[in-house]
């Protein structure tokens, strides 16, 4: 694993903002794995910047994402379809038909698991995957458990994610309890990894994930054996790294 610590959330978000914009300048039909929540925006925006400046083209790049809360559909201001339109999506040139989330109010949602496992088959796997994680150390929706999935499944949410994710929501109330998630096996598989983190409320999940013990508890300790992820972690976030 490399690990890059970095002062702050903007240096975190320009470097992930440039490896990912190497990505797609060695492969312009790159798969890109992509993620949600806060950690990621400021990535997002310094794509978008790239793309406006010339500096990157996005028109053959094809895009997987991690999760979407069940029950909630593209148009609902909290669904992840919603927020990757908002932040990234509308803003470049990904023709939509790259565009890949899962359908979380679709009436057959194991059907859409097992047809979005199918899709990123048929595109060979995730060349770069990019991740945040939860403060419990879950990666997309993938939460501690003593066994994880490897293919896209339902989840029911921890009540720690639970109330992390209450921020976006007007309630906790109001937070979806269920998620479709791709599963550990996508994520493993990916070519790259890039994983994600700023702020002292990750500092624990981080020194767990990069340098404790491999365990499902801890979804993102499973990165430990994936060959080549880059970690990139504010200040703040590396605060209980030895
Ligand atoms: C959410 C998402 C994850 C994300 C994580 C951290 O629940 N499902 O994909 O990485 O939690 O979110 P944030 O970046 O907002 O802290």
């Amino acid at each position: 694993m490399r690990l890059h610590i970095v002062e702050d959330y903007q240096e975190m978000s320009k470097k992930a903002a440039t490896i990912v914009a190497s990505q797609v300048t060695l492969k312009p039909e790159s798969v890109l794995g992509l993620a949600t929540g806060s950690t990621p925006l400021g990535m997002y925006r310094n794509l978008v910047q790239m793309y406006r400046d010339d500096i990157i083209d996005l028109s053959e790049v094809v895009t997987f994402n991690l999760d979407e809360y069940l029950g909630l559909g593209p148009e609902h201001p909290q669904s992840y379809h919603h927020y990757m339109h908002k932040n990234f999506f509308n803003q470049v040139n990904i023709p939509e038909d790259n565009i890949h989330l899962p359908q979380g109010n679709s009436e057959n949602i194991e059907q859409v698991c097992r047809e979005y496992d199918r899709k990123i088959a048929r595109y060979k796997g995730i060349d770069l995957q990019v991740l945040g994680i939860g403060v419990n150390g879950h990666i997309g929706f993938n939460e501690p458990d003593n066994k994880l999935k490897t293919a896209t499944h339902q989840v029911r949410l921890t009540e720690d994610t639970i109330k992390a994710n209450s921020r976006f929501f007007s309630s906790e109330e109001e937070v979806p309890r269920r998620a479709v998630s791709m599963g550990m096996g996508s994520i493993m598989q990916a070519r790259m990894i890039l994983l994600l983190a700023s702020g002292k409320q990750k500092a624990l999940a981080i020194k767990n994930s990069i340098s404790g013990e491999i365990t499902t508890e801890v979804p993102a300790s499973l990165l430990q054996l994936h060959p080549e992820v880059i970690t990139i972690v504010d200040r703040e976030a590396a605060m209980y790294i030895d």
